[in-house]
């Protein structure tokens, strides 16, 4: 079924495709055309930030920006959905085109941006869904927002999501949204991680419960970087890591077509340094960090290596583009 539907999508542009795909899933997501997707995984429960999930398998940030299609996703079988990276304000994104296929490596480069309809937006959206599930809302800053007042761009979205969220991602790791990655670093890592872990401290006591905050990194760090940002998160409570985003790195797919546009690589060409990020992780927090490893897990054996590098919970993005529902159940099941 879905080998059909992606002939008929890949035949389009990516982001047209990406639209009438999600449009679809709004859409129908409560009429019997729900049928089409819609499938039943074995139950694999487990525990991580305090939280049960009834399968590990997540559908990773960046699919579903704006919460619209949270009922469609779950009815596929994913344990967990994270939506965002969601803006205080609505913005464009970067100009099209913004996302293209690199179809001979199953692939994917995209320059999106954080194109989105702002956090009041999601939080109607989040609202509407019937979903009673695992949700991660991730957040980010407005591509206008100068950087020294970074942080509270992610404190208003904190507020805003907290009491709809299962947990909170900060998202400092996109390579499209102009200095983000230097989050990653030195005193500017440490003044947000505080800051958060005050709000956080704030907003368990105002709502008297406690919502996990959970960092996500990009793959494109030194091992001592990849330890130096364990310990941050450790030392400031952080409760999960999210490793990786996409990668700038193009030497999976040098010389293919659309290898030299700008912006982040995703799919099994980043299966490797994402894991090796996972493995350094996992190494060095000695269990006080759990992870939720992301990054070309295109099948259960890949699935299976990300838990075996000292992963928790796993997402998928672009093996999903390429694999269709399908995966997913193949996943769960297999685990
Ligand atoms: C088109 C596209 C958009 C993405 N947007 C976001 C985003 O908004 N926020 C985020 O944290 N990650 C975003 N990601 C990164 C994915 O969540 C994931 O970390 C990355 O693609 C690696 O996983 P994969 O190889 O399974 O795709 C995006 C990825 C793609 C392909």
């Amino acid at each position: 079924m879905y080998g059909l539907m992606r002939k008929w999508l890949f035949s389009k542009d990516a982001e047209q495709s990406h639209d009438l795909t999600l449009g679809m899933l709004k859409r129908f997501a409560h009429t019997p055309l729900s049928l089409a997707w819609r499938q039943r995984v074995h139950a694999k429960p487990v525990t991580v930030m305090g939280i049960n999930f009834p399968n590990p398998v997540g559908l990773a940030a960046g699919l579903d920006k704006n919460a619209e299609c949270i009922d469609a996703f779950a009815q596929m079988g994913f344990g967990f959905i994270e939506v965002g990276t969601v803006t205080p304000r609505p913005q464009p994104g970067n100009p099209k085109p913004r996302l293209f296929r690199i179809v001979e490596k199953e692939a994917i480069i995209n320059r999106m941006g954080f194109n989105n309809l702002g956090v009041d937006h999601l939080v109607e959206q989040v609202q509407l869904a019937r979903y009673q599930g695992v949700l991660g809302i991730n957040i980010g800053k407005n591509k206008d927002t100068p950087e020294a007042e970074a942080v509270q761009d992610y404190l208003h979205c904190m507020r805003k999501v907290y009491a709809l969220a299962s947990y909170i991602t900060v998202n400092i790791s996109s390579p499209n949204t102009p200095g983000l990655r230097e989050f990653q670093h030195g005193s500017a890592l440490h003044v947000l991680l505080a800051a958060l872990k005050e709000e956080q401290q704030q907003l368990a006591k105002q709502h008297d419960r406690y919502v996990p905050i959970a960092v996500k990194i990009a793959p494109d760090l030194t091992d001592d970087g990849i330890r130096a940002i364990t310990d941050a998160l450790v030392q400031h409570e952080i409760d999960a890591v999210i490793a990786t985003n996409t990668t700038l790195s193009r030497d999976a797919v040098a010389g293919l077509p659309h290898a030299d546009e700008a912006g982040g690589l995703s799919g099994r060409v980043l299966f490797d340094v994402s894991t090796h990020v996972v493995k350094v992780i996992a190494k060095h927090a000695h269990g006080k960090l759990p992870i939720i490893a992301v990054g070309g897990i295109d099948s259960a054996q890949a699935a299976q290596e990300k838990l075996q590098a000292g992963a928790s919970l796993v997402q998928i993005y672009t093996g999903f583009i390429y694999h269709g529902p399908r995966l997913i159940r193949d996943v769960v099941n297999a685990l």
